[in-house]
């Protein structure tokens, strides 16, 4: 077998996290014999600046060629006086791809609750997958952009909710078995369309899977207060956006947190941080949710767990001989890290 994975660094500390996730990804490559073969394409403000698009056409055909898409991250101030914006290449991409059903995983690994900002016996055992919504929402409905009046509709159909109900479903029979499904019902049309959906799917496919729904609001708290007790949460794309910053950094950092966008074909894979301006340039940015991603896109879009559970032993095992980035209290750079993930892999 042979897989072309085009790799999207975009801008500020994007580039630093893509060049160590195309290591680990070569690196596992060489010990597995995946095949990998590489191209990078310009996106986000790297493709205003070089083509005057987001998502220039170039990238599109070279997207279009993948097996799958590797993000680093895109945005920053350079983009933000006017003109095209780098998101709105990322919103297109999505689209594009039909990635559906964002996977985002928080775990607080055995032994690392003190990196939490959470008391330790709150952090402990922390251990759930947020299934975001990613192709619809108020990300993708009509847009008016005035000076004295504004407005994004937020819109949902039935089959949206249904298809990525159903990833959250099938995610919680691997796992421990329930889905919180997160909303604002209390106020909203689309919420109360989507809780109405996801009962539904569940009595006719999935009664041996536990629900429960949650208000928005109390969910942000309840994630401070009991992570521990979630297993799959499952939430539209805006709700999804902030509640995994949130938890994010239950573990430490959101340098740490991996993403995997997926839909019927080709999967997206992306740590789920910006493009973090403040650190871009330095070499410091933790490449965990980067290299985290390449394991998901081995899993997911190479159907081999071996090499993901290899990449994410060797994350586990660079930590647990100490090394670390700036946001989790080490003194590791970008690029120490990466090797030291690279040579567990060789
Ligand atoms: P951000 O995630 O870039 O940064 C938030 C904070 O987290 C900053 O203090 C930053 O230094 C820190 N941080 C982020 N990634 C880190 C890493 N790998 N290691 C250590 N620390 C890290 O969010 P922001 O500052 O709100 O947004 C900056 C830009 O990124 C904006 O233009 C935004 O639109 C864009 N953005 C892009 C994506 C994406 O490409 N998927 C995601 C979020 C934000
Ligand atoms: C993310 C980002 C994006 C989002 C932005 C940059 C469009 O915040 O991937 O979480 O809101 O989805
Ligand atoms: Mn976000």
């Amino acid at each position: 077998m042979s897989y072309r994975i085009t790799l999207l660094p975009g801008d500020g500390v994007g580039p630093e996290v893509t060049a160590a996730a195309r290591a680990a990804l070569d690196a596992a490559s060489t010990a597995f014999n995946l095949g990998l073969s590489f191209d990078e394409r310009a996106f986000g403000g790297a493709g205003i600046d070089a083509f005057g698009a987001p998502y220039p056409d170039e990238t599109r055909t070279a997207v279009a060629a993948a097996d799958a898409i590797f993000l680093g991250a895109v945005g920053g101030p350079k983009w933000e006086k006017g003109g095209p914006r780098p998101e709105q290449g990322l919103l297109d991409l999505r689209r594009d791809l039909g990635v559906y059903a964002n996977l985002r995983p928080t775990i607080v690994a055995p032994g690392f609750e003190d990196r939490s900002p959470l008391k330790a016996d709150v952090a402990r055992g922390v251990d759930f997958l947020i299934v975001r919504e990613l192709n619809g929402g108020v990300y993708y409905g009509d847009r008016e952009e005035g000076k004295t009046r504004a407005s994004d509709l937020c819109v949902y159909t039935r089959d949206e909710v249904r298809r990525v109900a159903r990833v959250a479903f099938e995610a919680a029979r691997g796992r421990r078995g329930k889905v919180t499904s997160v909303d604002k019902a209390n106020v909203l049309a689309t919420s109360r369309l989507w809780r109405a959906a996801v009962e539904e799917l569940r009595a006719e496919a999935y009664a041996d899977v536990e629900l429960e729904h949650a208000l928005v609001d109390a969910m942000a708290m309840h994630l401070v207060t009991r992570p521990a007790s979630f297993d799959v949460i499952l939430t539209e794309n805006m709700f999804g956006d902030i509640l995994s910053d949130e938890a994010s950094v239950l573990s430490g950092s959101i340098g740490m947190a991996p993403s995997a966008s997926l839909g019927d074909g080709k999967g997206l894979y992306e740590p789920i941080h910006g493009s973090a301006p403040d650190i871009a340039g330095k070499g410091v940015a933790n490449p965990i949710g980067a290299i985290m991603s390449a394991a998901m896109l081995a899993r997911h879009s190479l159907g081999r767990d071996d090499a993901a559970a290899a990449i994410e032993r060797a994350v586990a095992g660079a930590l647990d001989d100490g090394l670390a980035t700036r946001d989790l209290g080490g003194d590791a750079t970008t690029t120490v890290f990466s090797n030291a993930v690279a040579e567990r892999l060789a």
